[in-house]
């Protein structure tokens, strides 16, 4: 590498950039579109629950059925194309290959242990730690489960290849349903350590 090629910072130059644009633009359309599938996903339930509960009306969007249909189908093509945008640059840029791997179980349960006794420090947000990787991993592999039990619940017969995959529309449909949960899940424990760590979340926001 050439002298003018390197970087130069000098001490009073900003901080590395944590979470480059591309991350930021398509981490908060995910969540937005993420709101939207799960608030009319939960309506669409309610229609024709699978387990003995339904959502209380106050938490679903759509307000009945079919404007609970349209505001997933529209809101699906949302989550897709900013998911695959996402995806794929993941995966060229090789932020996932740096950021998410390797996990190994000993680093997760170390890491476990210090986050229930307090000790887990938070001082590099460019590092994330064991139980990130896990948690930022697995929500990108459900993500990519929503999406294509969804797809084969929503063309079951030109995508039979797909629902036969998953064990038919039936077992699509439960796949779908847990894939929710677990995203859910994840929502409620990462929103909660996005608050307990602001600087985090100003990361996600300014990149920096
Ligand atoms: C490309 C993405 C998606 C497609 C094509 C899709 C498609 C569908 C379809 C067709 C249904 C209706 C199933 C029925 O008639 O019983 C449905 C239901 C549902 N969806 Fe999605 N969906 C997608 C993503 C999501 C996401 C991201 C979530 C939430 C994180 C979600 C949550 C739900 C829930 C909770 C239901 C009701 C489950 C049931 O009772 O069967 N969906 N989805
Ligand atoms: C209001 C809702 C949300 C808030 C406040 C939030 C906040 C944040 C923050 C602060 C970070 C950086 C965290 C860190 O340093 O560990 C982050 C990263 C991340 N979030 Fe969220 N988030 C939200 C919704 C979501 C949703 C719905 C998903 C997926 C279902 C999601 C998936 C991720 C992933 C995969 C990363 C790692 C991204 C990367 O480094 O490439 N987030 N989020």
């Amino acid at each position: 590498m050439t002298a003018q090629a390197t970087p130069i910072s000098a001490p009073s130059a900003p901080a590395e950039v944590i979470h480059p644009l591309w991350v930021r633009i398509t981490h908060w359309i995910n969540a937005l579109a993420m709101a939207v599938m799960i608030g009319s996903g939960w309506e669409i339930y309610n229609a024709s629950p699978l387990f003995p509960f339904a959502f209380p009306r106050s938490i679903t969007l759509g307000g009945w059925l079919a404007g609970a249909l349209l505001w997933h189908f529209a809101a699906m093509w949302v989550l897709a194309v900013n998911g695959l945008v996402y995806v794929v640059l993941g995966i060229a840029t090789g932020r996932f290959r740096r950021k998410l791997l390797p996990i190994r179980p000993r680093d997760v349960a170390a890491d476990v242990k210090a986050a229930l006794t307090g000790r887990l420090a938070h001082d590099d947000l460019a590092v994330y730690n064991a139980v990130q990787r896990l948690l930022y991993l697995g929500v990108i592999v459900a993500a990519v489960v929503i999406v294509l039990s969804g797809l084969s619940i929503w063309k079951p017969i030109q995508l039979q290849e797909l629902t036969a995959l998953f064990g038919g529309y039936d077992a699509a449909r439960y796949v779908h349903f847990f894939a929710m949960a677990a995203i859910a899940g994840f929502i409620v424990i990462h929103v909660v350590m996005a608050f307990v760590v602001p600087k985090s979340l100003r990361a996600m926001i300014t990149g920096r």
